[in-house]
C-alpha cells in the first residue's frame, strides 16, 4: 500500500501538542493578557517606558512567573514597547509617553514552562491622528482576519493572504523582516508566520500545533531597518508602524486564542480609560 500521496509538505519541526498541554498556554496566555490589562490604565503622557517595563515585571513575577524577553539574546528589559515609527523591539527607557503616540507594549511571558505571547496597541492620549487610528484599527482586524482562517487543513498562505489582502488596498504594508511563529515550551520554533502570502500555499495547519500571529503594518513602505542598540527596528521611510499579537492553537475545526484580554480590552478604545 502506498501512502496518500497528498502532494504537501509535512515540517517535522513543528510541534503537534496534545489536549493536555492546551492547558498550560491557557494559563500563560491568560496571565500575559492580564499584564496588558493591568498596565492599560496607566499608559498616559507623561509616563516613560521604563516605568511600564518595571512596572509589567513585578505583575508577572507576582504571578509567579518570569519574562521571556529578559535576557533571550541578550535583551535588556522585561517587554518591548515600540513608539510610532518603530515596527518592533523598542527598548524600554527614559522615553516618556506623549500625547499623540501609539505605542505597542509586547509582553511574554514564562509559567510552568509555558509561553504566553501577546501585544496590544495604545494610543496615548486624546490627540491621536484620524491617520494614527485608523492604522491601528486596521492591524487589529487584519490580525483578527489572518486567525479566522486557521484551522486544521488551512495553510500558512491563507493567513498570510488574509492579511495582506486586506490592509495593501487601504495603502498600508505589511513587514517583511519579521514575522509569527510557533510557541509552546519554547519561545521562537516553527513553524515560520509570515503576514503575507497566496491562498493554499505553504506548510499545512495541523490541529495542536501552536502558533503567533502578529502582524505588524506599515502606514509608508515594508522596509525596516534596526539601530546601532541591535534591536530596536523602525520604518526605513520613518512611517508610523502598529502591532497586534495573539498565540492561539490550531484545531480540527478552527483555532483557540490564548491570550484574549479577560477586561474585553483587545484593541482600543480601552473603555475609555484609553480612548
Ligand atoms: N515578543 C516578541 C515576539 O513577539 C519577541 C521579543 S524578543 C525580545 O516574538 F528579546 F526582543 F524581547
Ligand atoms: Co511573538
Ligand atoms: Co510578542
Amino acid at each position: 500500500m502506498q501512502e496518500p500521496s497528498d502532494n504537501y509538505q509535512i515540517d517535522p519541526a513543528i510541534t503537534i501538542h496534545r489536549p493536555e498541554d492546551f492547558e498550560g498556554m491557557r494559563k500563560a496566555g491568560r496571565l500575559a493578557a492580564e499584564v496588558l490589562d493591568y498596565i492599560t490604565p496607566f499608559v498616559k503622557p507623561g509616563i516613560s517606558t521604563g516605568e511600564l517595563d518595571s512596572m509589567c515585571d513585578a505583575f508577572i513575577r507576582d504571578h509567579g512567573a518570569i519574562s521571556a524577553c529578559y535576557g533571550y539574546r541578550g535583551y535588556p528589559r522585561s517587554t518591548c514597547i515600540s513608539i510610532n515609527h518603530v515596527v518592533c523591539h523598542g527598548i524600554p527607557g527614559d522615553r516618556k509617553l506623549e500625547d499623540g503616540d501609539i505605542a505597542n507594549i509586547d509582553v511574554t511571558v514564562i509559567l510552568d514552562g509555558w509561553y504566553g505571547d501577546t501585544s496590544r496597541m495604545y494610543l496615548v492620549g486624546d490627540k491621536i491622528s484620524i491617520r494614527s487610528r485608523r492604522l491601528v484599527e486596521a492591524t487589529y482586524e487584519s490580525m483578527m482576519r489572518g486567525i479566522s482562517v486557521v484551522r486544521a487543513g488551512a495553510t500558512l498562505g491563507d493567513v498570510g493572504h488574509a492579511i495582506q489582502s486586506y490592509v495593501e488596498p487601504m495603502g498600508l504594508s505589511v513587514v517583511r523582516d519579521f514575522c509569527g511563529h510557533g510557541l509552546g515550551r519554547e519561545f521562537h520554533c516553527a513553524p515560520s508566520v509570515l503576514h503575507y502570502g497566496q491562498k493554499g500555499k505553504g506548510e499545512v495547519l495541523r490541529a495542536g500545533t501552536f502558533l503567533t500571529i502578529e502582524p505588524m503594518i506599515n502606514a509608508g513602505k515594508f522596509g525596516v531597518k534596526v539601530l546601532a542598540d541591535g534591536w530596536t527596528a523602525v520604518t526605513k521611510d520613518r512611517s508610523l508602524s502598529a502591532q497586534f499579537e495573539h498565540s492561539l492553537a490550531v484545531t480540527e475545526t478552527g483555532y483557540e486564542i490564548f491570550t484574549k484580554s479577560p477586561k474585553g480590552w483587545d484593541s482600543p478604545p480601552y473603555e475609555g480609560i484609553n480612548a
